[in-house]
C-alpha cells in the first residue's frame, strides 16, 4: 500500500508542483515506486515536465499520471510504494480529499503575508474538516535573500502551532532551469542549490517517519 503525500495550496503558483517533483525524484533515488498523481487537469505541469525528463533520459524515472478524481488514483495504491498529490490551486473539495487520504500534507508557501496568511487559514480549514493537524506540514517556497523576512515568517507559522519544515526553496532561475530540462530541484547544475532543496527534502523524509 503507497504512502500518500499531498501537496495543496488554494493559490496558485506557490511551487506544489516544484516540491512534488522534488518528493517524488528523491524518493525515486532510493529505490521507492513512486508516482505522481496530476491533479491539475488544465495544466498538466507534471505531466509535461515528465516527458521533458523522459525525452532526456534522466534517471530515475518517476511515474506520472493525470487523474479527474482523488479515488481514482488511489486505485493504484497497491501498485506503488508513494503516491505524491500535485494538488491544483483553487480547488476546495479535491483539497480536502487529497488531505483526507495523506499521511503528510504539505503546504508550500511564500513568506510575504499575502502567502502566510491564506497558507495558515487553509490548514485550520483542513483542521476543521477532521485533517488531524499533526499531519500538515508548512513548506517555505520561492524565498528571497532576506534573513528578516525569513525570521519572520519563521515566527509566524511557529505561532500557528502547525509543524515548519526545515529548509526552504529559494527563488532561483537554476530551478526553473532544471525544471525545463525534467529536472528536480536537487537536480540543478549548481551544488550549493541542490544542497539546500536537499534540507527541505531530508525534513520532509524525517516528517514522514515521525509520523509514521
Ligand atoms: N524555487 C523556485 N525558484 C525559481 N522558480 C520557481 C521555484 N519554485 C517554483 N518556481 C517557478 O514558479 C512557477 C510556479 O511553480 P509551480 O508550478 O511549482 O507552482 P504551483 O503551485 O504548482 O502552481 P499552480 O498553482 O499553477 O499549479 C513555475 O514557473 C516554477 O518553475
Ligand atoms: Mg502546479
Amino acid at each position: 500500500m503507497a504512502l500518500i503525500v499531498g501537496v495543496v495550496s488554494q493559490k496558485g503558483g506557490v511551487g506544489k508542483s516544484t516540491i512534488s517533483r522534488l518528493v517524488a525524484c528523491n524518493y525515486s533515488a532510493n529505490e521507492w515506486l513512486v508516482k505522481i498523481a496530476d491533479m491539475d487537469l488544465s495544466q498538466g505541469t507534471c505531466t509535461s515536465w515528465n516527458r521533458r525528463r523522459l525525452q532526456n533520459e534522466i534517471e530515475p524515472k518517476v511515474a506520472v499520471e493525470q487523474f479527474a478524481s482523488v479515488k481514482d488514483a488511489l486505485k493504484q495504491a497497491d501498485q506503488y510504494d508513494m503516491i505524491v498529490f500535485d494538488g491544483a490551486p483553487h480547488s476546495t473539495s479535491k483539497t480536502l480529499e487529497i488531505a483526507l487520504v495523506s499521511s503528510l500534507v504539505i503546504l508550500p508557501t511564500g513568506m510575504a503575508l499575502d502567502d502566510l496568511e491564506p497558507t495558515i487559514k487553509l490548514a485550520h480549514e483542513l483542521k476543521k474538516h477532521k485533517v488531524n493537524p499533526q499531519k500538515i506540514a508548512i513548506a517555505f517556497s520561492r524565498v528571497g535573500n532576506s534573513d528578516a523576512e525569513f525570521a519572520e515568517a519563521t515566527a509566524y507559522v511557529e505561532a500557528s502551532g502547525y509543524h515548519l519544515l526545515d529548509g526552504a526553496l529559494y527563488e532561483k532561475t537554476a530551478i526553473r532551469r532544471a525544471s525545463d530540462e525534467g529536472k528536480c530541484a536537487t537536480e540543478t547544475s549548481f551544488r550549493t542549490i541542490n544542497e539546500k532543496a536537499d534540507i527541505l527534502v531530508q525534513s520532509i523524509v524525517n516528517r514522514i517517519d515521525e509520523l509514521s
